[in-house]
Parts: structure tokens; C-alpha cells; sequence
């Protein structure tokens, strides 16, 4: 009975991650002819997600994530909450470094995943109630019938502290690493002789999911996931600080050759990788005055300075002409006061003068 209970749970942890977290395809290319091309990165890039998650990069595919000073923020409320996000651009083979905290709470799954579209994958899976360990999983073509792909480490923190949780891809071999740390390394060969070793693009998925919630899990999840949730003592949240991508390819799109989902039958189309340049595209006043090459500056802020020489000469000339005028002015004041002046000297002449008859006659 007891190591029926703990094969039926270690049967569920080899079944979860592509069943209940965030593992879907629109289209699965080992039946399915025509499955759309995938964009590359086709590069390297850091993104820092205390600013912004660039929404043309990071595809909200549940719920919504938020962000903080800390990074993006996925929480969980409420039953049935499930924020998760997943990259717009593909890696074939690559490097994933991402900087996170895992979400406490019993119940409480926080994912950080790499998945292609024919379900290859490689996990990081956190426990809420369990500080101690953190989970390492692959799958290859969504195969979930071995219970032994799965393997938790020691690890110190992973709810208190952030921590770099790494991901080396290639073709030969996987390897896990926490901080400086490698935890775990898979080769080629060892995974049913490459059957079941990722292979193909893949993207990375964030987020985070309840298998402690009764209402939507079966007994069997929920005794995986640690037990069951108390949503009062949420909120839950996983905070994902930066994520550092390498592409080991470079393309602007991966095909589906045909499907055998095999690394060999994957083409890589040539050109501009389209996610490259969007996230290269400066973006804020600031940087985007900093992407102008030199000459640009310097014509901009010549014509800035013209523009004002151009707007001081209006405005000297304008106060010269004022002055002018003002002068001008004054001195018909001036010749008026004068005038009157001398006519009152010449009215009081007049006057004793006796030029109007009255008055003495000198
Ligand atoms: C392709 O395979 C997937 C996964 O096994 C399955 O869900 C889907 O129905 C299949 N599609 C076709 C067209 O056979
Ligand atoms: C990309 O990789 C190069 C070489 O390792 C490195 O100098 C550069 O900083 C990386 N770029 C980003 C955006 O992380
Ligand atoms: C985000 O973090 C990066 C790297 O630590 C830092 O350079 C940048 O100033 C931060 N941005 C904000 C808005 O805090
Ligand atoms: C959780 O609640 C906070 C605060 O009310 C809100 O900002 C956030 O969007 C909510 N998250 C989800 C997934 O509902
Ligand atoms: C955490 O996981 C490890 C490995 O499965 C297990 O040995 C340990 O008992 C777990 N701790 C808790 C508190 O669940
Ligand atoms: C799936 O994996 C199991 C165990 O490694 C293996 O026995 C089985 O043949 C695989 N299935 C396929 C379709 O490759
Ligand atoms: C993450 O850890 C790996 C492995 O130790 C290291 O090579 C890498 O520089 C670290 N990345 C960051 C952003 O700290
Ligand atoms: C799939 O493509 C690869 C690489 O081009 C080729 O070696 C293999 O024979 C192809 N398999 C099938 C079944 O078409
Ligand atoms: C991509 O470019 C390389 C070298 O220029 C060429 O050999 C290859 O055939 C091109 N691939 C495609 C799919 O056009």
C-alpha cells in the first residue's frame, strides 16, 4: 500500500509538469505538417524585469504577472490563480541563467521551464513548503512514462533568497546549476539514447500554479504539490529578478524539417532574428538619445544650439527696436515738453510784451 502511494506520487511528479503546470502545444509537429516556424533569439540578452517586461518579448499566456523593484512578480491570490509567461523567441541549444525567488506556501508550485513545441523540456520546479530542495526534470517529445527523468537537490533559501538558477543546453548534455554549483549533468546517450533528449527550439516559461488547490486537483496532486493550499494565508509570490538567454544558433526562424523531432531535422532559416532587434531597440527618451550614433548627437545639438542663437538674435533684435522706440518715444516727449515749454515762454513774452494789448506797454 505505502510503496503503492509512493509510486502512484513519483508516477504523478514524472506526469505533472507536462500535465498540470504550464505544457501545452497549438501545434504538435510530430503529427502535424505545417507547425509554424519559431523565431530565434539567435543571440545573447539580459533582461531585467525591476523596469518592465517588454511585452512583444514576454508573452503572457495566464493570468497576469506584475512587476516590483525586485523583478516580475507572479502571485497567487486566490484558487484557481496561474500567472505564467513564456518568450516569444526560441533557443536551439543555449543557456538560460535566471534570477529568482521561489513563492512559499504549501501547495504553491513556482516553474522556471525551457519546452519546445514537440514537448522536449528541462524544469526547475520549487515545493512551497519545501525550503530545503529544489526539483530538476526533463522530458523528451512529451514521453512521461519513466518515473526516473525527475531529481531533487539540497539547496539553501530558495523561498528567502534569490538565486541563479542556470540551464546549459547543447547537444551533447544538460547541466543544472544553482549559483556556482552544478547540480546535475544528463548526457545525450543517457536519456534512452538521445530518444529522449531535448532537442528541438525551445522557449522559457515562468510561472507558477497551485497543485494544493483541492478544488481543481486530484488527492494525488495535491499530496505532490505538499499538501493543500490555505489560500488565507496568501498572497503567494514568485519574484523572477533577470534572465540572461544565449542562443547557441544563429537564425531568424527555426522549421520543422519533418517529424522525427530529432535536432538533425531542424532548419535554421537565415536572416535577422526579429526578438534580437526588438529588445536591442532602445526604448525611453534617455536610451534611445544614447543608441544615436555621434554625428547624429552632434547635428542635433547644433541645430538645437542655431535654433538658439536664432530665437536670442529675434529676441535682441526685438528688445533694440523696443529700446529704439523707446528712445524714439522719449524723445518726442522730450521735443513736446521742450515745445510746450517754449511756448509758455513765448505765451508769457507774449503777455508782458503786451503784444495782445493788454498789459503794460514797455
Ligand atoms: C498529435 O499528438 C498530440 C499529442 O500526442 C495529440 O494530442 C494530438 O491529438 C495529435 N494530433 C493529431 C492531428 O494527430
Ligand atoms: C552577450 O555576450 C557577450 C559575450 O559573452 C557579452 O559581452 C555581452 O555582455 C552579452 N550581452 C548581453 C546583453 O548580455
Ligand atoms: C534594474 O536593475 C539593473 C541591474 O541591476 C539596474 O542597472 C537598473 O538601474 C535597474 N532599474 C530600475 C528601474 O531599478
Ligand atoms: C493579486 O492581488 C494583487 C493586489 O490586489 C493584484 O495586484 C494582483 O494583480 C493579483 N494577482 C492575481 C494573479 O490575481
Ligand atoms: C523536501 O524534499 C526532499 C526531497 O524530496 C525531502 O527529502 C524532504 O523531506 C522535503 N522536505 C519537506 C519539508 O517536505
Ligand atoms: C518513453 O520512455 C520510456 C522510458 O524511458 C521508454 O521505455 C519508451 O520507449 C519511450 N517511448 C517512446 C515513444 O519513445
Ligand atoms: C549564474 O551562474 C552561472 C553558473 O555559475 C554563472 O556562469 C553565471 O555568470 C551566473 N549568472 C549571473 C547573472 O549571475
Ligand atoms: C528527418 O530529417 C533528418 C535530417 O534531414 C534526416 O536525417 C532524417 O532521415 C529525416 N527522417 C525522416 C523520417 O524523414
Ligand atoms: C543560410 O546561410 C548559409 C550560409 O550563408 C547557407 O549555407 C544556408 O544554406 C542558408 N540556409 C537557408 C535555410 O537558406
Amino acid at each position: 500500500m505505502v510503496s503503492f502511494t509512493f509510486s502512484a506520487i513519483a508516477l504523478l511528479s514524472a506526469l505533472l509538469p507536462s500535465t498540470l503546470a504550464q505544457t501545452f502545444t497549438a501545434c504538435n509537429p510530430l503529427n502535424t505538417t505545417g507547425c509554424p516556424n519559431m523565431p530565434a533569439l539567435g543571440g545573447n540578452a539580459t533582461f531585467y524585469f525591476n523596469d518592465t517586461m517588454n511585452d512583444k518579448i514576454w508573452k503572457t499566456t495566464n493570468g497576469k504577472a506584475d512587476w516590483s523593484e525586485k523583478g516580475a512578480t507572479f502571485t497567487i491570490n486566490q484558487s484557481g490563480d496561474s500567472p505564467t509567461v513564456q518568450s516569444a523567441f526560441y533557443l536551439f541549444f543555449g543557456r538560460v541563467e535566471i534570477i529568482m525567488k521561489a513563492a512559499p506556501g504549501r501547495g504553491i508550485v513556482s516553474s522556471a521551464i525551457l519546452q519546445s513545441e514537440d514537448l522536449d523540456e528541462v524544469d526547475w520546479e520549487f515545493l512551497g513548503s519545501n525550503t530545503t530542495h529544489v526539483l530538476t526534470n526533463y522530458f523528451g517529445k512529451g514521453n512521461t512514462t519513466s518515473f526516473d527523468r525527475g531529481k531533487e537537490f539540497q539547496m539553501e533559501n530558495p523561498m528567502e533568497d534569490f538565486h541563479n538558477y542556470t540551464v546549459d543546453w547543447t547537444r551533447e548534455r544538460i547541466q543544472w546549476w544553482v549559483d556556482e554549483k552544478m547540480l546535475r549533468e544528463l548526457k545525450y546517450e543517457e536519456a534512452l539514447d538521445g530518444k529522449n533528449y531535448p532537442q528541438t527550439p525551445m522557449n522559457i516559461r515562468l510561472g507558477i500554479w497551485s497543485g494544493g488547490d483541492v478544488k481543481n486537483n486530484d488527492p494525488g496532486v495535491v499530496e505532490w504539490a505538499g499538501g493543500e493550499t490555505n489560500f488565507k494565508e496568501g498572497p503567494f509570490t514568485m519574484i523572477v529578478q533577470q534572465v540572461y538567454a544565449k542562443d547557441y544558433s544563429t537564425a531568424k526562424e527555426y522549421a520543422w524539417g519533418n517529424m522525427t523531432g530529432s535536432w538533425q531535422s531542424i532548419k535554421l532559416m537565415n536572416g535577422t532574428s526579429e526578438a534580437l532587434e526588438e529588445i536591442r531597440k532602445p526604448h525611453g527618451a534617455k536610451n534611445r538619445w544614447n543608441a544615436l550614433p555621434k554625428a547624429a548627437q552632434i547635428a542635433i545639438i547644433a541645430s538645437i544650439i542655431g535654433f538658439v542663437v536664432i530665437v536670442a538674435c529675434i529676441i535682441a533684435f526685438c528688445c533694440i527696436k523696443q529700446r529704439r522706440a523707446g528712445r524714439r518715444e522719449f524723445a518726442a516727449l522730450e521735443a513736446q515738453q521742450n515745445k510746450e515749454a517754449s511756448e509758455l515762454l513765448e505765451y508769457k513774452r507774449q503777455m508782458t510784451s503786451g503784444r495782445f494789448g493788454h498789459g503794460n506797454r514797455i
